[in-house]
C-alpha cells in the first residue's frame, strides 16, 4: 500500500527527469495538503549571463510541469495545473492540485515510459530527415500544448541563413569571459554531481580546458556543424515572450521530445543563437516568423546517449526559498516584443 506522499514523491521525481538548460534544474516544489503542489523557478540556478531574462529557465521548468502531469497520470490522479498564478509573484511557475476523482488521463501510457529513456544527444553529424508521419506526430505534440512549431527539411533555403546566425552567436559568445566561465562550471563536469553535464555527455568534442580556443570544438559546441546536414530541425515558438509563453512552450518541448523518445527519434539542442537578441532576430527573420522563437532542435533516429545526473525528489522538495524570500530579480512580464532588436 502506498501513501499519498509517496505518490507525490513519485510524480515529483517524473519531474525531475525533464530536460533543463546546461541541466540546471532550476526548480523547486512545495507540497501543501498532500494534493496541492507549487512550482518555483529557482533564480540560484539561473544562469544570468546567457540567460538574464530566465527565458531558459522558465522553459526548463515548462517540461518540469509536463513531466509532472506526465507521472501523475501514471499514479491514476489528474493534474490541474494553473500557470503564471500571482501576477507579483513571477518566480511562482504554477499551482498544480492532483485529484483522483478527474476524467481519465489523455497521456498515451508510452510518455512514462519514454521519461526515462529520453536524453539529449550530442555530436555526431550524419542523419537522414525524419519521415514525414512522425515529423506530424511531433507537430501535434506541440500544437496540443498550444505553442507552435516551425520544421526545416533538408533543403529548405533558411538552413545557411540559420547556420551563419549559430556561427555568428558562437563567435559573439567568445568575447564574453564571464559567461564563458558560467558554462564551464556546469558543462563537462564530474559525474559526482548531481546537477550539470557530465564530461562523457558532452560528446566527442569537448575537451575541457581547450575548448574555448578551438574553432572547431566552437563551431561543433553551436550546433552549426550538425544544424548544416541534412537532418530535419524545428524551431518551437509562442506569440510572445514572458514566464507564461516561456511555461507553455516548455511544456510543448518536453510533450514533442517524449512522442519523439516514443519514436526512436533523439533530439540535440542549438540554444546559443537564440541567446543573443541580435542573432534570435535573425533567425526570426530567416524563417519569416511574426512570432518568438523559442527552442531550436535538430532530430534523429537513435538511442543510448548517456544518462544525466540528478538532483533527488527530496532535495528538490526541500530545496529553494519561497515567497519573500527568495533572491534574484523578478523576470518581466509577458509582454508583445515584436520590436526587436537586430
Ligand atoms: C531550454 C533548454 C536549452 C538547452 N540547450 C542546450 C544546448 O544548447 N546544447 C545542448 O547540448 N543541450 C541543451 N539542452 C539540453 C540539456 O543540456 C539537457 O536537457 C540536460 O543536460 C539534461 O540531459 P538530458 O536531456 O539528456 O536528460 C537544453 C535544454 C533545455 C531545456
Amino acid at each position: 500500500m502506498t501513501t499519498r506522499d509517496e505518490r507525490i514523491a513519485r510524480i515529483v521525481a517524473a519531474g525531475c527527469r525533464a530536460p533543463s538548460v546546461h541541466n540546471t534544474q532550476p526548480w523547486s516544489v512545495r507540497v501543501e495538503d498532500h494534493g496541492h503542489l507549487t512550482v518555483r523557478a529557482d533564480p540560484s540556478r539561473q544562469l544570468d549571463r546567457c540567460d538574464p531574462q530566465g527565458r531558459e529557465m522558465f522553459i526548463s521548468c515548462g517540461a518540469f510541469l509536463l513531466n509532472l502531469r506526465v507521472g501523475a497520470a501514471h499514479e491514476g490522479l489528474d493534474a490541474h495545473v494553473q500557470l503564471s498564478p500571482d501576477p507579483d509573484d513571477l518566480l511562482l511557475a504554477a499551482r498544480v492540485t492532483l485529484d483522483d476523482r478527474g476524467a481519465p488521463s489523455t497521456f498515451d501510457p508510452a510518455l512514462f515510459r519514454a521519461l526515462t529513456s529520453r536524453r539529449t544527444v550530442r555530436g555526431g553529424a550524419a542523419a537522414r530527415p525524419l519521415q514525414s508521419p512522425d515529423v506530424e506526430r511531433l507537430r501535434r505534440a506541440v500544437v496540443l500544448e498550444h505553442a507552435d512549431v516551425v520544421f526545416l527539411g533538408p533543403h529548405d533555403a533558411a538552413r545557411g541563413r540559420l547556420v551563419s546566425a549559430m556561427r555568428r552567436a558562437e563567435a559573439l559568445a567568445l568575447g564574453d569571459d564571464a559567461l564563458l566561465a558560467q558554462d564551464r562550471s556546469w558543462l563537462g563536469v564530474s559525474r559526482d554531481r548531481v546537477d550539470g553535464v557530465p564530461v562523457d555527455a558532452m560528446g566527442g568534442w569537448f575537451r575541457e580546458s581547450v575548448v574555448d580556443q578551438h574553432s572547431l570544438d566552437r563551431d561543433v559546441a553551436s550546433g552549426a556543424r550538425t544544424f548544416e546536414t541534412g537532418a530535419t530541425s524545428a524551431l518551437l515558438t509562442t506569440p510572445q515572450d514572458g514566464p507564461r509563453h516561456w511555461l507553455v512552450v516548455g511544456q510543448a518541448l518536453e510533450r514533442m521530445l517524449l512522442v519523439a523518445t516514443t519514436r526512436g527519434i533523439q533530439a540535440s539542442f542549438a540554444t546559443r543563437v537564440l541567446e543573443n537578441p541580435a542573432t534570435r532576430a535573425e533567425v526570426e527573420r530567416a524563417f519569416h516568423l511574426d512570432s518568438r522563437a523559442q527552442v531550436l532542435l535538430r532530430f534523429r533516429y537513435g538511442s543510448g546517449a548517456p544518462f544525466t545526473p540528478r538532483r533527488e525528489p527530496d532535495d528538490v522538495i526541500r530545496a529553494g526559498s519561497h515567497g519573500s524570500h527568495d533572491q534574484g530579480a523578478a523576470p518581466d512580464r509577458d509582454e508583445d516584443r515584436t520590436g526587436r532588436s537586430s
